[in-house]
Order: structure tokens, then sequence, then C-alpha cells
């Protein structure tokens, strides 16, 4: 059965070089137009965001609990980034050297109450983008990274494929707003991870836990990225502006515990497909299927992406306990390196990942549009970007059409139900005096541009 089980689901073969002691951001060779940039969302950086769903969740809405996030925390003024987007954007450019920016526009901002939008947040981001440009620096804009209005998460938020209808409008008025100034457009930010955390393991709002709900909510997202790209593909022709719109997934690698044990292979199967593999099919094919559970088809998905967002942290080992769910994640400590968060740091994943999108849809352009660790210690950072990079830039050599890279974070952020604690940030924030402070981890990805700079 196990020889037969490694035909059904073959895994790819893992190979491990975080301990390769010679690769160097120096061999890499990166194409001439390529995207270097960092990455945030709004409300992990800009402060004072209370009126979405999290700010609900923060203050032990949805549980009646005030445990909903660790520590206690809130994300309260955050980076206060609101304010300092300037200073930001000069250290941008400055000691980093990148080209683009990746950031959210926050929809609660936008559009506090049903209908009603707020001219002096449209101006915020005018003038946000309005500096990014002056410095060089390419927006890419982020349309829903997490967060919603409390309105639309009262209305069922995307459990319902009747609320897509306000998704699209908002997404329309932003795009006439800024289209002329910004052409790439991530439409949803990891619906996979809002779904598995939201609607599974209970850890941001809406803090279900139904696996029905979990699919459902992926068909009504799905169907949310298909329309909002269609609507502002008309909007473009309308305007006739130049757009290049996505969505983003986290590409997490899956494998089996023991890869011969048909159980874990089976898991490892399941968790796939649900995290990753529906979505995939949805924009392949244009149908996702998980029997008894979900089908749902709209031939319309395919070729409702001008690139593909891979964001990329981690890789997990699944297997069976006896734990409910019964599919958890496992890990195997043995000559592994983790980082804050307990995620193993395996630069092979952000490769495999690469090579997922581009086999399944062969061709389409692909960002990284986020990649990271958390090291408050800044331990690590140096090597990992070092290994990651140089796996990117492997990708693209054996044929991947990899056309950026955003490192995250620009600096320590709100990081959801974590709160603080986990230190994201190529610069080091100091949450009492706001001071952001260049780590040297950062050296090997301020190098790679530097080079890439050079050599073009
Ligand atoms: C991906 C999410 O898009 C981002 O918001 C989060 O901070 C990072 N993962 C790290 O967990």
């Amino acid at each position: 059965l196990a020889v037969l089980m490694c035909f059904i689901f073959p895994v790819s073969d893992v190979t491990y070089f975080w301990n390769w002691s010679v690769i160097n951001v120096k061999e890499t060779h990166f194409p001439r137009d390529f995207l270097w940039g960092t990455a945030t969302a709004a409300h992990q950086v800009e402060g004072d965001n209370d009126k979405n769903q999290w700010f609900t969740f923060e203050n032990g809405g949805f549980t009646n609990s005030d445990k909903n996030i660790a520590n206690y925390e809130r994300s309260g003024i955050a980076c206060n980034h609101y304010n300092l987007y300037r200073e930001d954007i000069s250290m941008m450019k400055k000691d980093l050297g990148v080209n683009s920016y990746r950031f959210s526009i926050e929809w609660s901002r936008i559009e506090p109450s049903k209908g009603n939008y707020d001219m002096n947040a449209v101006q915020h981001y005018h003038d946000v983008i309005d500096e990014l440009l002056k410095n060089d620096i390419k927006p890419l804009v982020t349309l829903h990274h997490f967060t919603e209005p409390q309105w639309f998460a009262d209305l069922g938020g995307f459990e319902h494929f009747e609320n897509i209808e306000h998704f699209v409008k908002f997404s329309e008025f932003v795009f006439r707003a800024y289209s002329k100034k910004v052409e790439i457009w991530c439409t949803i930010n990891e619906p996979n991870v809002y779904i598995v955390e939201g609607y599974i393991s209970g850890s941001f709002p809406p803090a279900k836990h139904s696996i029905v709900t979990a699919l459902k909510v992926t068909t009504v997202m799905c169907e949310a990225h298909v329309r909002v790209y269609r609507a502002l593909k008309k909007i473009s022709e309308e305007l006739n502006v130049k757009s290049q719109i996505g969505l983003v997934l986290q590409l997490s690698q899956v494998d089996p515990q023991n890869r011969y044990n048909p159980i874990d292979r089976i898991c490892t199967f399941a968790a796939e497909k649900i995290s990753v593999g529906l979505y995939l099919d949805f924009f392949s094919k244009g149908s996702m299927y998980v029997p008894f559970l979900v089908n749902y088809a709209n031939t319309d998905a395919v070729g409702a992406n001008d690139f593909f967002g891979v964001n990329y942290y981690r890789n997990d080992f699944f297997g069976m306990t006896l734990d409910i769910p019964p599919i958890k994640s496992v890990k195997d400590y043995k000559n592994r390196e983790y980082n804050d968060m307990d995620w193993e740091i395996y630069p092979e994943g952000i490769y495999r990942a690469i090579e997922l999108v581009n086999k399944t849809l062969p061709g389409l352009p692909i960002i990284v549009t986020e990649n990271g660790l958390a090291d408050a210690k800044d331990a690590k950072r140096a090597k990992f970007f070092d290994r990651y990079l140089y796996a990117v830039n492997k990708a693209i050599q054996d044929g991947c059409p990899v056309k950026g890279y955003m490192a995250w974070s620009l600096m320590d952020n709100f990081e959801w139900a974590s709160g603080f604690y986990p230190r994201f940030g190529l610069y080091k924030m100091n949450y009492k005096t706001m001071k952001r402070t260049l780590r040297s981890g950062a050296k090997p990805f301020i190098e790679t541009i530097k080079k890439w700079k050079v050599e073009n």
C-alpha cells in the first residue's frame, strides 16, 4: 500500500542547502527589469486603524475573550507609518536602494461605512503614492490584506457570494482613483491564510472552526478575485491605463513526516489541497473540487491573473496525530534551523513554490510578493537572505519568469495574532520612540541590489 501511495501522491525530493557553506549572493544575476522592494500591510504598520474587523478582534470581539492576541497586545499606533511614511520612503531609497514598495490600502479608511468614502483617506494614499514616485519607487498596491471594514464583516464578509459586490465596488473606486499612477495591483493577499486562520484554526477573526465554511469562503474569495480582475481590466481599457493584476497566495510547502507512511501522505495531500491546490486548480483549470465537500467552477477564472504573487515563509511536515483536527504539522528539529516563530528556514521551499506555480500556470509572470523571517537577534537574517535570494535566482536560471522580490518587511510590525514579538523588519523598531534602525542582517539584500545595479 505504501508503495502504491507513493505513486498516487508523489513528493518532490527534499534537498537541503541551508547548510551549504559557500552560497553567496555574489553569484546571482537578476534580470534587468527586476523589481526590488519591501512589503508592508496597512493594519500592521499604519496605526490607529479602528474601523476594521481586526480592531474588533483585538478588543475581544468574535470570541468574547481578551486573549485573542498574544500578550494581550493591540495594534494601537503600530509603527505610525500613516504619519511617518515620508521618512520611511526616504530610508527605502537611501539605505536599501529598492525600486518598488508593496503596501495595502486600508478599505476601512477609504469606506468607513457602506457606500461612504472618506476623501481625506483617499488623499492620504495619493500622497504616499506621489512620494514613492518622486523617489523612483514603483508602488504595488494590495486591495485586501487580511482586514476589511467592520460593516463588511457584519454582513458575513466573504462567507456569502452576495457580498462580493461590496469588494468589487471598493476596488473599482480605488482603481479609478490611483490607476494612472499605479500599474501593479494585488487583489487579495493570502486568502488561504485568511481562511485557514479565520475558519479552521480560529486564530484570526471571525475565529470560526468549520472546514465546510472554510471551503465555502475559498470559493467566494476566488470568485471575488475573478470579478475584481474583470472589473478592473474593463476600467483599464476605459481609462486607457496599463495594469497588471494578480492574486497573492501563501505557498507553504508541505511534506509527509514520514514519506513511506501512507497515512502521513494522505494528510499531506489533504493539507496541500485545502491550503494551495484548490486555488491553483481554480486559476489553471477553472474549477476546484474536493469530493463531497466543494465543487466550484467558473471558466472565467482561467486567465484572470496577469501575474501570480508568491509569498513564501515556511514548510511543514504533516502526519497523523491524535489531535483534533487530526492533521497537524509536526516538526523534526534535527539538523534544522528555525526562526523565532518556529518556522523552519528552508530555502529550497521558495524554489519549490516558484516551480509549482510555473508548472501549474506555465509562463505566467511571478512576483515574490513576500519573503522574510522573524529574527529578533538578527542572528540568521543575513544567511537567510543570502540563501533565499540564491534560491530565487536559481529558479530564474531554470526558466521561471520571476519578475520581482519583496522582502517582508520594511520594519518590525504588528504580526496579527502573535502581536509585536515577531521581528520581521529589515529595520528594527523601537516602539517607544518610533525610531527605525537598519539591521545588519539586511546586508545581503542590499548588496544584491547594488550588484544588480552595476550589472545593469
Ligand atoms: C504573510 C502576511 O501577508 C503578512 O501579513 C505576515 O506578516 C507575514 N506572512 C508573516 O507572517
